[in-house]
């Protein structure tokens, strides 16, 4: 029989050990301020953040925000950022081409780059007189670490007469030796452009061959690519697209253009994440899914309660790598300052000035779907 232990007067009750929160580590609070400063955010990511977590959540919160104003920062959260970045302390929110406009025009001393590091890197090409500031050196990319400037070198070298255009995931180094960026919200418009202005029958783009693979088949221009790869959206293939048809009979199948081109043969929509959100926004299906990131949905879903998701995701590493703990560390001690060699720079910001001197489009394009995928010529690197 269970024996029942006495825990009354004279005997010791062991108390559980408690690890404080990252907030009280930090000395914050969840004080009378902190909660008048907060309350009316917390609906905003009530899906996502229990009640009980709220009071450890809601410090970090509110000295994110005092800090930004003290310091006059703001903070560009891409559409990656998990809700409590996305949603509580974001400024400007947003796909990759519309943070770099944002960079380019805001007014403020300091950016932090809620987002990978070669978003950041495009923040400062762009705004080199401020501060560009990322919290975790470490949120790297898979496509901007496939490719170097040397590489680059050699490509220009072996094909001269084709222009090269480099997908806004590269580092500054590479963009620097590229004629011209493009992001997923302009990479046809992009080549299309270079491909007349160089009276080209080919163009060069890297180092993303799924990209480049879903733009030759929208463009019909002859395109080399480099063996890149997002290591995210390499993982969904046409045969995922089937089972969710398969197993969610009516499912809107949205996806990202890094992905495979069986994939976008075989979706509904195809776009950059800007392009995915305003499609549920304005067509509000019934029941969609997004074959991107895993917070994309969270974002998205938290906008259009009334439109159900499926959510199949997987989940960037680089991009999970900030977090409301250390993007307060970074504004706290102003640490993580992104700087890059201003000869790079310069030439980097004419290959992203070259983009965005296209005409604006109103909104970004999307992908035609339902093609069927085309064979193009990958660049080796030897
Ligand atoms: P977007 O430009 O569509 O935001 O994409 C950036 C990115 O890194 C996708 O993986
Ligand atoms: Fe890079 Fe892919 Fe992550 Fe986007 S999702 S930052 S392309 S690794």
């Amino acid at each position: 029989m269970a024996r029942l232990i006495d825990s009354g007067p004279g005997c010791p009750t062991p108390t559980p050990a408690r690890t404080p929160s990252a907030s009280e580590a930090r000395g914050l609070l969840y004080d009378s301020g902190v909660k008048a400063e907060t309350d009316h955010l917390y609906p905003l990511v009530s899906d996502f953040i229990t009640p009980m977590e709220w009071p450890a959540v809601a410090p970090l919160v509110a000295a994110i925000n005092r800090l930004k104003k003290q310091a006059g920062a703001v903070i560009l959260a891409h559409n990656y950022m998990t809700p409590d970045i996305f949603r509580l302390v974001g400024d400007f929110r947003g796909d990759s081409l519309q943070l770099a406009r944002e960079a380019a025009t805001i007014d403020a001393d300091i950016i932090v780059q809620a987002g990978v590091h070669f978003m950041a890197e495009t923040s400062k090409i762009l705004a080199p007189d401020k501060t560009v500031l990322i919290s975790s050196l470490e949120a790297g990319c898979s496509l901007a670490a496939s490719i170097t400037s040397a590489d680059v070198a050699l490509i220009k070298q072996r094909y001269p007469d084709y222009p090269v255009v480099t997908y806004v995931n590269t580092t500054a180094e590479v963009k620097a030796e590229c004629h011209i960026t493009c992001t997923s919200s302009n990479a046809a418009q992009v080549v299309e452009a270079v491909a007349k202005e160089w009276n080209s029958d080919t163009v060069i783009l890297v180092p993303d061959q799924y990209l480049a693979m879903n733009v030759a088949a929208q463009t019909g221009i002859r395109i080399m690519t480099w063996p890149g790869a997002c290591e995210v959206h390499e993982l969904f293939s046409g045969d995922d697209v089937e089972a969710l048809r398969e197993g969610h009979p009516g499912v809107v199948i949205l996806a990202h253009p890094e992905c495979p081109p069986d994939v976008l043969e075989a979706c509904d929509f195809a776009g950059s994440t800007a392009a995915l959100t305003n499609y549920v926004k304005d067509q509000q299906p019934a029941k969609v899914v997004l074959l991107t990131e895993c917070s994309m949905s969270d974002n998205v879903a938290a906008e259009n309660p009334d439109v159900d998701f499926v959510r199949p995701c997987n989940l960037c590493p680089h991009m999970k790598r900030i977090t409301l703990e250390n993007i307060l560390d970074c504004l706290t001690h102003m640490r993580h300052e992104v700087t890059i060699e201003e000869a790079v720079r310069v030439r980097a910001k004419a290959a992203i000035e070259a983009m965005l001197a296209l005409p604006k489009m109103a909104t970004p394009l999307a992908f035609k779907t339902g093609l069927k995928p085309m064979e193009i010529e990958v660049i080796s690197p030897s």
